[in-house]
């Protein structure tokens, strides 16, 4: 008998599987109490890399691959390098214990490296050397304490780097201590709500667009086949309002926003969210495709928003 439980992280994943023979039992901790008896095939995407016969050795079960989305539910640390039609590439990680997606554009050939909000500086720095790279770029969605965390670790390892955000995501000294950390951005995004802009370096093209709401400052970045919304928009839902410098009216029109954008996308692209959370199926994709997203998440399909 195999018993899954669906927690968040495929480590713990992989720390409660038991494989054999019999059925799966999927259970999703601290969200439903009572497991669900579901074929080894799901309809819900989620494919059991090995049911039945002889038990599967831990180390050879690599992941629950998610169908649908053609990923991995990435473990920590672990990356999903792409690369995209025009040549640069995509990496993709799952970084910490609040599941922060990371997304790294690489222009390999002009030695430009922009991470979106690295969570842990070792972690990227020994992926990246592995591969002869160093980032030269950190872009940041906005400026709460996890999606800032690799920054005292990155500038150290690297005091070159051109760090982005927008100019709101400067947070006041008494709202500093509390949710955000201090960034010192070398170069500021400091468009209105609601707009976007270019920004390019080597050949990477990027939009970024500001999305107030869930932070001061928030933006998105989309381009090379990701759009990563940082807090705007997680695969089901959206980033919480409830926090010291939150604004729910602009959290709706920035997902008005994120909403325009999207549909304005390739349905098949990916859209990543800030954290790895539940999607409606109860699993925890990585990310899911643009399509998806504009079909279940419950923001960007409320009566509300008209
Ligand atoms: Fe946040």
């Amino acid at each position: 008998m195999a018993h899954v439980h669906v927690t968040r992280g495929v480590r713990e994943h992989l720390e409660a599987v038991e494989l054999g023979l019999g059925p799966i039992y999927i259970g999703m901790e601290g969200i439903c109490a009572l497991p669900l008896v579901l074929p080894p095939m799901l309809d819900l995407g989620v494919v059991v890399p090995h049911v039945g016969g002889s038990p599967t050795p831990r180390s050879q079960v690599t992941s629950l691959r998610c169908r649908r989305y053609e990923g991995f539910m990435l473990g920590e640390g672990e990356f999903d390098k792409r690369v995209s039609e025009d040549g640069i590439e995509v990496w993709v990680t799952m970084m910490g214990p609040y599941l922060n997606m990371n997304t790294a554009f690489i222009d390999r050939m002009a030695g430009i490296v922009a991470i979106i909000d690295p969570f842990d500086a070792s972690e990227w720095s020994s992926a990246l050397s592995a591969e002869g790279l160093e980032p030269t770029h950190i872009l940041y969605t906005h400026t709460h304490r996890d999606h800032a965390a690799g920054y005292p670790g990155m500038l150290s390892l690297y005091p070159d780097l051109e760090v982005w955000g927008h100019v709101d995501a400067r947070v006041p000294d008494l709202l500093s201590h509390m949710v955000f950390s201090e960034v010192a951005f070398t170069n500021e995004w400091a468009q209105p709500a609601g707009e976007s802009i270019e920004w390019s370096v080597g050949g990477i093209r990027l939009t970024v667009t500001h999305t107030p709401g869930h932070a001061p400052g928030h933006v998105t970045l989309h381009g090379h086949g990701v759009f990563h919304a940082g807090d705007l928009l997680f695969t089901n839902g959206m980033g919480r309002v409830d926090l010291p410098g939150s604004d729910p009216m602009d959290q709706w029109d920035s997902i008005r926003t994120g909403r325009e954008i999207l549909r304005s996308l390739p349905g098949s692209w990916r859209m990543i969210p800030g954290h790895r959370y539940d999607w409606i199926d109860g699993s925890t994709p990585d990310w899911v495709s643009i399509a998806d997203a504009l079909k279940h998440n419950y923001a960007l399909n409320s009566p509300g928003l008209g």
